[in-house]
C-alpha cells in the first residue's frame, strides 16, 4: 500500500466512529441521503489522486460550487467588475443570512448564498441553459472530467428555495443582479446540484493549489491571479461563521457544502477533499472537517508554517575555466534574493579584482518572482558589471 494511502486510512479510521450531526434538513432530497459514507482524497502536483473510503460515491457540490463559479466570473469579467456586485469580507453569519452591506446592498462575500447568487447572475448567457452549460464546463475543467447535474436534487432545492429567491429579489432591488431573478436562482440551484466524487473535488482543489493549472490534465483552467483571488477569499470566508476558528486550527483555505463535501487547498502542495454527510450547526460536515483538521495538524500543513525553501534557494557554485558560475535552483522569491545578494557581496569582496568573472545563472530556476528579479538586477547594476546575470 502507498504510504500516503496508509496515512489517509489511519485518519479515516480515527474519525469513523463519530456520528454526531445530521444531514441538511431544508433540502428534502439531501435530508433523505445516506448519512454514512466517508471518503478522503488528496491530489498531488504530478496529478496523482490518492483516495480512501467511499471514494466512488457521488454527491452534489452544493456550496463547494461557489468558489469555482467565482473563478469563472473573475475569469470572464475581471476582479473590479465582480467586486462591484459582491464584497470580500467574512460575514460572521450563517451561509443563508441576509448579509448585505448597508447602503450598497452588496453581499458580504461570494461564498455566502447571497454573494454566490450575485456571482452566478454575472455569468454570460441569454438563458438558464447557456449559463448552466458555461458553469458546468468550467467545473468540469477544474475536475478534469465531464460533470453533470443531479436533476432530483436540483428540483428538490428549486421547489423549496424560497429563501434564496428572496435573497435574489433583494439583490435585484439594489441593482446588483446581472440578470432577472429566475435565471440567477435557477442557474445557482443547478450549479449546486452538480455531481462529484471526493476524487473530483481533490483535483478541483489541486487546480487552485497549483495556480489554476489542473495537475491531472495539465490544462490551464484559470490564470494564477484568479486562482489566488479565489483561494484568498476561501481563507477568510469559506467556512462561514467558523472561518476564523478554522484558519486558526486548520490553516488551509477551504469550502464546505451542505451535502457533506469539503475541499481544502494546500498551496503548491496538495488539493484535499473529504466527504461525510452529517453536518454541524454551521452547515459544515463534522467528519470531513475533522479529517482535514487532523491532516493539517499532524502533517504540518498550516499555510503559516514557515517554509525555508522560499527563503533559501538552491545555490551551486562552479569554478570553471571562464570563472565562477553561481547556479540558482528551485524558487527564488523576495527573501531568497536577499540571501543571494549577501552571498554575492561576500564573494565579490573576497575576490577583489577577479570579481568580473562571476556569472549568476538563473536559467534553472523553477520560478523567479518579479521582486527577486528586480532585487538581483538592482544589485548587479550596483556591482558595476562585476557580476553577470543569465536568465
Ligand atoms: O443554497 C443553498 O442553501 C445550498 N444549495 C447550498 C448551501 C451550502 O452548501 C452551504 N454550505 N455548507
Amino acid at each position: 500500500m502507498h504510504p500516503i494511502l496508509q496515512l489517509l486510512d489511519g485518519v479515516l479510521d480515527e474519525v469513523r466512529p463519530r456520528t454526531e450531526g445530521a444531514t441538511a434538513a431544508y433540502i428534502p432530497e439531501l435530508a433523505h441521503a445516506d448519512p454514512d459514507p466517508l471518503a478522503f482524497a488528496v491530489a498531488t502536483a504530478r496529478g496523482r489522486v490518492l483516495s480512501v473510503g467511499d471514494d466512488r460515491v457521488e454527491f452534489t457540490m452544493q456550496s463547494i460550487s461557489k468558489p469555482f463559479v467565482l473563478a469563472l466570473a473573475l475569469h470572464e469579467l475581471g476582479r473590479d467588475r465582480v467586486l462591484a456586485h459582491v464584497g470580500v469580507e467574512p460575514s460572521g453569519e450563517p451561509f443563508n443570512a441576509i448579509s448585505l452591506e448597508e447602503g450598497t446592498g452588496r453581499p458580504a462575500n461570494p461564498l455566502v448564498n447571497a454573494g454566490a447568487i450575485a456571482t452566478t447572475s454575472l455569468i454570460a448567457g441569454d438563458d438558464i441553459d447557456t449559463r448552466t452549460a458555461r458553469i458546468v464546463a468550467m467545473l468540469s475543467a477544474f475536475a478534469g472530467r465531464s460533470l453533470w447535474i443531479d436533476e432530483a436534487v436540483y428540483r428538490s432545492e428549486s421547489a423549496t428555495g424560497d429563501r434564496n429567491r428572496a435573497l435574489a429579489h433583494l439583490l435585484r432591488s439594489y441593482g446588483l443582479l446581472g440578470s432577472e431573478v429566475d435565471p440567477a436562482v435557477e442557474t445557482y440551484f443547478r450549479q449546486c446540484a452538480v455531481l462529484v466524487t471526493v476524487r473530483d473535488l481533490a483535483v478541483m482543489s489541486a487546480t487552485l493549489a497549483f495556480g489554476g493549472v489542473n495537475p491531472v490534465t495539465r490544462e490551464r483552467v484559470v490564470s494564477e491571479d484568479v486562482a489566488r483571488d479565489v483561494v484568498s477569499i476561501m481563507s477568510s470566508c469559506g467556512m462561514y461563521d467558523s472561518s476564523g476558528e478554522w484558519m486558526l486550527r486548520v490553516g488551509l483555505p477551504a469550502k464546505s457544502g451542505v451535502s457533506g463535501g469539503l475541499v481544502a487547498v494546500s498551496p503548491s502542495q496538495f488539493g484535499v477533499a473529504a466527504f461525510s454527510p452529517r453536518l454541524d450547526a454551521h452547515g459544515n460536515s463534522v467528519r470531513a472537517s475533522a479529517i482535514v483538521e487532523r491532516l493539517a495538524s499532524d502533517f504540518g500543513m498550516h499555510v503559516f508554517e514557515p517554509h525555508e525553501a522560499v527563503a533559501e534557494p538552491g545555490i551551486e557554485v562552479d569554478e570553471g575555466a571562464e570563472g565562477t558560475t553561481v547556479r540558482l535552483g528551485g524558487e527564488l522569491g523576495f527573501a531568497g534574493a536577499e540571501f543571494v545578494v549577501t552571498m554575492l557581496r561576500e564573494t565579490v569582496a573576497a575576490r577583489g579584482a577577479d570579481a568580473a568573472a562571476i556569472t549568476v545563472d538563473a536559467r534553472e530556476l523553477a520560478r523567479l518572482h518579479p521582486a527577486a528579479l528586480a532585487v538581483l538586477r538592482t544589485e548587479l547594476a550596483a556591482l558595476g558589471g562585476a557580476v553577470r546575470l543569465r536568465d
